[in-house]
């Protein structure tokens, strides 16, 4: 029987205790043994951004980290993004009413990326936002309204 590790991190403000394979990736971990499907998986192998989650506050893929890695860390994913159940995340806002949906499987990666892009940029031009966002790929159209919402939602920061 493989080995089993004891992993404590702290998930979207909660705290999680759970045995793992040392194999086992954080994405599967997450999907898994966590139920947050949300961080969606398409390449696996840390070229499509899909399954990107923010550790310690930083973007990661968490299809190229293992579970252990994350032992004694904070991790948010997309379900940890809205301050409430009847709420959104002013990105998530901002993506709804300018389209930035699109297909909604890249999009829980497009979010994680650009929530804390924004917070370290909050006023970013669109050739910034075209950059940030180059990391994720979208397959169904030319990123014109997910650019749209990320400018949207820096205008609304700036004016608030
Ligand atoms: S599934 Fe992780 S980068 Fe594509
Ligand atoms: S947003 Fe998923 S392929 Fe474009």
């Amino acid at each position: 029987m493989t080995a089993q590790y004891r992993v404590t991190v702290s998930v979207n403000g909660r705290s999680c205790e759970r045995e793992v394979e040392p194999r086992l990736l954080l994405s599967d971990f997450l999907r898994h043994d966590l139920g947050l499907t949300g961080t969606h998986v398409g390449c696996e192998h840390g070229v499509c951004g899909a399954c990107t989650v923010l550790l310690d506050g930083q973007p990661v893929r968490s299809c190229l980290m293992l579970a252990v890695q994350v032992d004694g860390h904070e991790v948010t994913t997309v379900e940890g993004l809205a301050p409430g159940p009847n709420e959104l995340h002013p990105l998530q806002q901002a993506f709804w009413e300018s389209h930035g949906l699109q297909c909604g499987f890249c999009t829980p990666g497009f979010l994680m990326t650009l929530v804390p892009f924004l917070e370290e940029n909050p006023k970013p031009t669109e050739d910034e936002v075209r950059h940030a966002l180059s990391g994720n790929l979208c397959r169904c159209t030319g990123y014109q309204h997910i650019v749209d919402a990320v400018l949207l939602a820096a205008e609304r920061k700036g004016t608030e």
